[in-house]
């Protein structure tokens, strides 16, 4: 009993410590970095929870995910995916990916160091044709001028048929990286994150 108990409270220890070490990084990611970071804080679980939630797990293949940066949505994506399934996660920024490959044991996570600019060619490097979803942290409103647009194109013909573009942003500017290419938008808001988010679902039909 006392030996379960002093496990369980080792183990809540070891999370809590694993949780400030990623907070700590991610924040010394922002100083280095601030507008390719764009935010003090990682998403929060309720914002993860409300992004995740159309997502079709038992027939999602491929994943993508932009600007992991420590890895708070990672993890939780790694949780609902499907055993058979992969995730890729790129990032501009090495200390990140590095990061995740060091805390992140799971063969299904490919952690790239590049740029979702280039998300056609990685994904065809790593043997794949198409995504069936991409989710996006990235910071659109700070990015260098015409990024977000290739972004938007390149993203959209990586997506297969009847799969999603997520993305979660402090400013609603995104959506006009998003109309030109994806068929529908649906959007909603997140007022219990830090700071509140509006949240876009991009469908390729
Ligand atoms: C606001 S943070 C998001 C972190 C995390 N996804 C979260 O929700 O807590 C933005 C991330 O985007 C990355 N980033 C910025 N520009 C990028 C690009 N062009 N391609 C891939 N990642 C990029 C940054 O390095 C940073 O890790």
């Amino acid at each position: 009993m006392n030996f379960t108990r002093t496990l369980a409270g080792d183990l809540r220890k070891a999370v809590n410590r694993r949780r400030r070490h990623g907070r700590w990084k991610f924040l010394r990611g922002f100083f280095k970095n601030p507008v390719m970071v764009g935010s003090v804080v990682p998403s929060s679980r309720i914002l993860i929870d409300k992004m995740l939630e159309p997502v079709d797990w038992q027939t999602c293949r491929l994943f993508i995910e932009y600007g992991p940066g420590v890895g708070t949505f990672t993890r939780e994506i790694l949780d609902r995916l499907h055993p058979d399934a992969r995730l890729i996660a790129i990032d501009t920024n090495e200390d990140f990916i590095a990061h995740l490959k060091e805390e992140i044991d799971d063969p299904r996570l490919i952690a790239v160091h590049g740029s979702a600019a280039n998300v056609e060619e990685i994904v065809a490097d790593h043997g794949f044709d198409m995504a069936d979803y991409v989710v996006s942290g990235l910071p659109f409103s700070t990015l260098p001028p015409g990024l977000g647009d290739t972004i938007g194109r390149a993203t959209a013909n990586v997506i297969a048929p009847g799969g999603a573009f997520l993305v979660y942003q402090f400013s609603p500017k995104v959506r006009q990286f998003l109309q030109p290419h994806f068929d529908r938008i649906d959007s909603g808001f997140e007022w219990r994150n830090i700071p509140p988010a509006t949240l876009f679902w991009a469908w390729r039909s």
